[in-house]
């Protein structure tokens, strides 16, 4: 029966004069035009409003918008039937249909009705607004009847869905105004697509796909990698027997995001209070490659390169004539038929992609990728397969793909990886596979960007005859590093491409230089999203080359932090090794390094009162403690000096340059080495003189260090003792057995210092660490025991180590940038030991 048609409904109408207030109304009231229901926290309206495009016509659509930016209207009721003049009554019936009439004396027909009438009939229906933005309509037990985050409009506010009920077949999906002024209707349509066992938001512009967010992977989904930096939102995904949706919820109260598909096809977030995109989900006009299907099957755009299309490795072009025009839409196919026999197909991995459209794809959500790979192998129309659900403890399940791949985009970073099914004879050079064989296999996969980038310098190479020998070289070298090929399961460390490098350091500029050192230099860049980075560029060292050392070095620093995530450790962001060049992505820091505020001038050395210069100390210490022991490799850092302790904003410690870093075996305590790297005054004497390091020569230099925070005075400047020369760790142990440390504090905090018996206690740990003898210097835990406790007895410590300037050693303080280097010259016969100019290899990384 037609309900809000029918006599019962005009009945109603004419006895309920009473206007509603408040933010709930009954049967009995209702609202005329100009008349509003607010929610209790005063935060959304719903009223009538103006909408439309001609001037001439007065059309009344019935909304919700913000009580504090009455314009932006985040729903609206009759979208198809506007109101012709402002007469309009809004009426809850008493069997619960909300109703919209033209006015209030006539029996005209009502233009809109939620339909939520129940039979047998509704005990006293009320609705209410909500502060959520939620209309609800509920009976006198509670019920809920209808709400109107059943019926998005063109907005998703935080708790609605968008999705599908796969028992009732409701769907909840966004459909845009007409135009910015015209609440009716538009062409641009996201919903969540039923089809297929994976579900995808899709945007519709007139019934044809038009943009495609990808497959939700547990954090956030496939197109958009930029979801996973908004600390203010949780992302729910749900698809279950039942259900299938999307919705994100804000944290931070008072934030009122929503989610908008505008008139001119875009999906983006906004503020309540302006239009400006804060994210673009979906855009027209910005970045091509989200365009569905842009390149065709097959075929992969790139945002960033020339042009945007390019087929997978193994395929081409199908028209290379529509190819040169442009058009894409032909997309690729492969060079060679995909064989099925045993043994006959490979995978080549891809990382940092959009995955492919899943429509047609297949979803195991409980398998290993191990598996998955066999489900892959064995099925000859398998073409690809990916990881499904990422999660740092339990990530399982994987997408399997059958035929031709659509709509798939390369990002700078945080894409997912993809294994592409290609016959052997594709496969760039395969290699053994190396299972745990080695503690420093890394697993790192080249994007296919630069197996191209490479694959076109060795052709070009091939052709010069002269430099064949060049060839060989590079091509060992890449050989090199395909042995770090493999899977990037639990390694999350994107791979940069060369051009989004330079093109964030403005071509490596001159002005963008942090710092130079022995290793290269180091920029300060931008990322495409804002992001600012520190870009260390490794020089091309033609001797480490020749030796093969070039990968392998880079790939210890590479593969050492990316194993490492601690508070106090510098965070790699990624990596980039493309032609010659060896490239470390960090997160910049602002504050730089420690080294200029403690060696800065007064007033910089006094921004680091005693309580920061403890918090400071304390948190290398933890830093150096979970190299040690905490994390899941044994690491010694060997470089541990102020310049290679940077300070995030907030004046947090992280240690930085892993270069010299070497992991250490459980069992074993002590290394020795023929190679001794580090900097002169932080090592020491077993280490420099032996080449013995263990952890315990961390502790050597964290002391060092922590004299040098205390006192704000360099280790490698020499003081005038009374018998003679005598370094740091020397006159803090003197002033100590005078007992007169405080003479040893910065005089700058001499006054934030008020406990004059914590610094002694500071200092005395100091001297623990750098003893002469590598026993009796406390381990690194012992070391936060005795800096977090103040009462516990310390021992009394020995002499420090190197304390006499006997040693033939030349020390320059290179002032020419600031930095001080160390040159040594051994004269020492009695050691055999050769030191190499290596000594003086590693300066401050972010200067
Ligand atoms: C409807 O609400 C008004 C105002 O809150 C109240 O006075 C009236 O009793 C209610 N009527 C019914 C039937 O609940
Ligand atoms: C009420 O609406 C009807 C139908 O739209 C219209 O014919 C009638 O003139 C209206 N009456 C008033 C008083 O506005
Ligand atoms: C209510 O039902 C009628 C008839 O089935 C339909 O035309 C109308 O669009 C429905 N209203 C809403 C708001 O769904
Ligand atoms: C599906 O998920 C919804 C929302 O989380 C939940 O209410 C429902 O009980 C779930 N159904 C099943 C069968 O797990
Ligand atoms: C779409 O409209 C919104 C709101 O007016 C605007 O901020 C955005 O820039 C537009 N997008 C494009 C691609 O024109
Ligand atoms: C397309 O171009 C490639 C390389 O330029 C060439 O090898 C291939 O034969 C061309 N294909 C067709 C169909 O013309
Ligand atoms: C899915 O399969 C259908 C039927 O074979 C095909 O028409 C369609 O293009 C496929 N879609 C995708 C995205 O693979
Ligand atoms: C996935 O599989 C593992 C082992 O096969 C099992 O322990 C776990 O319960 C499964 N998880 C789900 C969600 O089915
Ligand atoms: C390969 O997988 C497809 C899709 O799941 C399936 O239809 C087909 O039967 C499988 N073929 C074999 C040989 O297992």
């Amino acid at each position: 029966m037609n309900i809000w048609n029918s006599p019962i409904v005009t009945l109603l109408v004419a006895i309920s004069a009473i206007i509603a207030v408040g933010d709930k109304m009954n049967h009995t009231q209702s609202i005329k035009d100009g008349d509003k229901l607010v929610s209790k926290g005063k935060i959304f309206a719903l009223g009538f409003f103006h909408g439309g495009s001609g001037s001439s016509t007065v059309n009344r659509y019935l909304g919700i918008w913000y009580v504090f930016s009455p314009e932006t209207v985040v729903w609206v009721a009759n979208r198809e039937n506007p109101l012709p003049d402002t007469s309009g009554v809004v009426q809850l019936t008493d069997n619960g249909d909300l109703v919209i009439l033209p006015n209030r004396t006539t029996s005209a027909a009502a233009v809109w009705s939620t339909n939520s009438s129940k039979s047998p009939a509704v005990v006293d229906p009320v609705v209410q607004l909500l502060d959520s933005g939620n209309l609800i309509i509920t009976d006198d037990k509670g019920l809920l009847l209808w709400q109107s985050f059943d019926h998005p409009s063109d907005t998703l506010l935080p708790g609605m869905k968008l999705g599908f009920d796969k028992t009732t077949g409701q769907q909840w999906f966004m459909t845009s105004w007409n135009t910015p002024s015209d609440p009716s209707p538009g062409s641009f349509v996201c919903k969540m697509s039923t089809k297929g066992s994976e579900h995808e938001i899709f945007g519709d512009v007139y019934g044809h796909i038009r943009y495609r967010i990808g497959p939700w992977n547990g954090h956030w989904f496939s197109g958009l990698p930029r979801m996973k930096t908004y600390n203010d939102y949780t992302f729910t995904y749900v698809d279950n027997e039942t259900t299938t949706y999307y919705r994100y919820d804000t944290i931070t109260p008072g934030l009122y995001a929503r989610l908008m598909a505008f008139p001119n096809n875009t999906l983006a977030r906004v503020a309540w209070n302006t239009n400006t995109p804060r994210w673009v989900a979906l855009r027209s006009a910005a970045d091509e490659c989200d365009q569905y299907s842009k390149c065709g099957p097959n075929g992969v755009c790139d945002p960033q390169g020339e042009r945007f299309c390019k087929c997978y490795h193994g395929f081409h072009p199908i028209s290379n004539s529509s190819w040169t025009d442009r058009d894409y839409t032909q997309g690729c196919r492969r060079n060679e038929k995909l064989g099925c026999a045993n043994g006959e197909t490979g995978f080549m991995s891809y990382t940092d992609v959009k995955l492919p459209d899943t429509t047609n794809s297949t979803i195991h959500r409980n398998i290993s990728l191990d598996a998955c790979k066999q489900h892959c192998s064995i099925n000859c129309s398998c073409t690809a397969y990916a990881p499904y659900y990422l999660s740092d403890i339990n990530p399982r399940g994987c997408v399997l793909w059958f035929g031709d791949l659509f709509d798939t985009k390369v990002f700078d970073q945080d894409g997912q990886d993809m294994y592409l099914r290609l016959p052997i004879s594709e496969l760039p050079m395969t290699t053994g596979k190396k299972h745990g064989s080695k503690v420093l296999a890394i697993a790192i996969v080249v994007p296919f960007l630069s197996v191209f980038t490479a694959f076109g310098i060795f052709m070009w190479a091939k052709k010069k005859a002269k430099e064949r020998k060049a060839v060989a070289a590079e091509r060992a070298e890449r050989e090199r590093i395909n042995e770090y090929e493999g899977n990037r399961w639990n390694d999350e460390l994107p791979l940069f491409d060369l051009t989004t490098i330079s093109s964030a350091t403005s071509n490596f500029a001159d002005a963008n230089i942090l710092g130079k050192g022995g290793f290269g230099t180091v920029y300060k860049g931008y990322l495409l999203n804002g992001v600012l980075i520190a870009v260390k560029r490794l020089n091309s060292n033609p001797t480490r080359k020749k030796n093969g050392q070039g990968v392998d070095e880079f790939m210890n620093e590479v593969s050492l932090i990316a194993k490492l995530q601690h508070r106090n450790l510098v965070r790699l962001l990624g990596c980039c090794i493309q032609q010659e060049e060896r490239i470390l992505i960090y997160e910049f820091m602002k504050n730089r390094s420690l080294d200029g505020f403690i060696f800065g001038g007064t007033e910089t050395r006094a921004e680091l009162d005693w309580k920061k210069r403890v918090e400071i100390i304390m948190g290398i210490a933890r830093g150096v403690l979970y190299l040690h022991q905490d994390s899941r490799l044994n690491v010694i850092h060997r470089d541990l000096k102020p310049e290679n302790v940077l300070l995030d904003e907030n004046m947090n410690p992280k240690i930085s340059d892993f270069g010299t870093a070497r992991i250490f075996e459980g069992d074993q305590s002590e290394v020795n080495t023929d190679r001794v790297i580090g900097t002169y005054g932080y090592m020491p004497p077993e280490y420099a003189m032996d080449g013995i390091f263990s952890a315990k020569s961390d502790v050597f230099s964290f002391g060092v260090l922590l004299l040098e925070i205390v006192s704000g005075r360099k280790n490698r400047t020499v003081y005038q003792g009374n018998d003679g020369h005598i370094n740091l760790p020397s006159l803090a142990w003197k002033l100590m057995e005078d007992g007169s440390t405080e003479q040893f504090l910065d005089e700058t905090i001499k006054f934030t210092c008020l406990d004059h018996d914590e610094a002694h206690r500071c200092i005395q740990i100091g001297l623990l660490c750098v003893q002469e003898f590598s026993v009796d210097r406390p381990a690194m835990k012992d070391v936060i025991v005795m800096l977090s406790t103040q009462t516990s007895p310390l021992p009394k410590p020995m002499r420090p180590g190197f304390s006499s300037e006997k040693r033939p050693m030349v020390i320059s303080e290179d002032t020419t940038e600031g930095r001080p280097s160390i040159t040594t010259t051994n004269t020492d016969a009695s050691s055999a030991r050769n030191y190499t100019n290596e000594i003086t290899m590693t300066v401050a990384d972010f200067r």
